[in-house]
């Protein structure tokens, strides 16, 4: 993927500024598996609640990886330490290192709303500015001072997010007037109008109905052949059907407190989660045995 930015250094500069290593490192070949997120024993706390215990895991390029797991078993603070959105809740902290294309994501060089701008963002619901579908699109390149064919980065952007047939004649009106399903495809336009390779999604079909649900996950197939895609669901069809491989997490009582702290149970190919689980309480989760 082309790196149009110019201003965004930070991310590849800091690996060259510490190291002798090559500024850009040679690029795998896809068949590589290459490694965009390398989370190891990650802990999350919201002050003195220990949220989220010794998690490990991959995110290969160009596959969707799915986080499932019952309530509050962690999926969605693990994804936000994935662009440091936990940066934006005081109380958060993090131990462990979190490795985007091999750079320490949460080192002090690096910039977070750069990691922001290539690790984007869809939430679980809709979220569209009360503004024009075209600026929903345009928002985020202008204030970025992106210097390109607006006009065609808006159709570009909407087009990848198999919604520009539907709204090329009504640009100008609210983004805000479309159904639930047009305005989550608009969001992910509107992630993709800052050419990020990742997109991470949280439970961003929870809110639609199995139409507008189907066409999400026709559209992350799509997706996946440009970007890497994260996305926690609690709807285990649906990691069945879209995702790569699937980390399946739980929450269990601390010793050293009365809450519950999330873990990750298993990590692996998705068909190997569903149909020969190696743990036990995966299985029972996913065979909805799950108590
Ligand atoms: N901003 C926050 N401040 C304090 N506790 C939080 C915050 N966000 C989440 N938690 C707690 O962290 C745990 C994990 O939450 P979360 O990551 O939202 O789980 P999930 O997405 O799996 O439902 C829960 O116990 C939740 O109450
Ligand atoms: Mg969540």
């Amino acid at each position: 993927m082309s790196e149009t930015t110019t201003t965004g250094t930070t991310m590849t500069d800091t690996p060259a500024a510490t190291t002798s290593v090559a500024a850009t490192p040679p690029r795998l070949d896809r068949d590589a598996n290459r490694i965009v997120f390398d989370i190891d024993d990650l802990d999350v706390y919201y002050g003195d609640f220990h949220a989220v215990r010794g998690v490990s895991l991959d995110v290969r390029e160009n596959e969707i990886t799915a986080f499932i797991g019952p309530s509050g078993c962690g999926k969605s603070t693990v994804l936000r330490c994935l662009n440091r959105m936990n940066d934006l809740v005081d109380s958060a902290r993090i131990e462990g290192t979190i490795r985007y294309h091999g750079v320490d994501l949460y080192d002090r060089k690096v910039d977070p709303v750069e990691v922001r701008r290539r690790v984007g963002m869809v939430f679980q619901k809709a979220n569209p500015f009360p503004k024009s579908i075209y600026e929903n699109i345009a928002f985020g390149p202008r204030i970025s001072g992106y210097k390109g064919d607006m006009d065609e980065l808006v159709e570009r952007s909407l087009t990848r997010a198999a919604l520009w047939d539907e709204v090329k004649d009504r640009l100008g009106e609210s983004g805000l007037g479309m159904s639930g399903g047009q305005q989550q495809r608009m969001c992910i336009a509107r992630a993709l109008a800052t050419n990020p390779d990742v997109l991470l999604m949280d439970e961003p079909c929870s809110a639609l109905d199995p139409i507008a649900t189907g066409r999400i996950e026709d559209l992350l197939q799509e997706l996946k052949s440009e970007y890497t895609v994260v996305i926690v669901t609690h709807n285990m069809q649906q990691a069945a059907r879209v995702s790569d491989r699937t980390a399946f997490f739980t929450a269990q009582m601390d010793s050293d407190d009365d809450r519950r702290t999330g873990m990750l149970v298993e990590f692996d190919d998705t068909e190997n989660i569903f149909s020969n689980p190696q743990d036990e309480r995966t299985e029972n989760y996913v065979t909805g045995r799950f108590g």
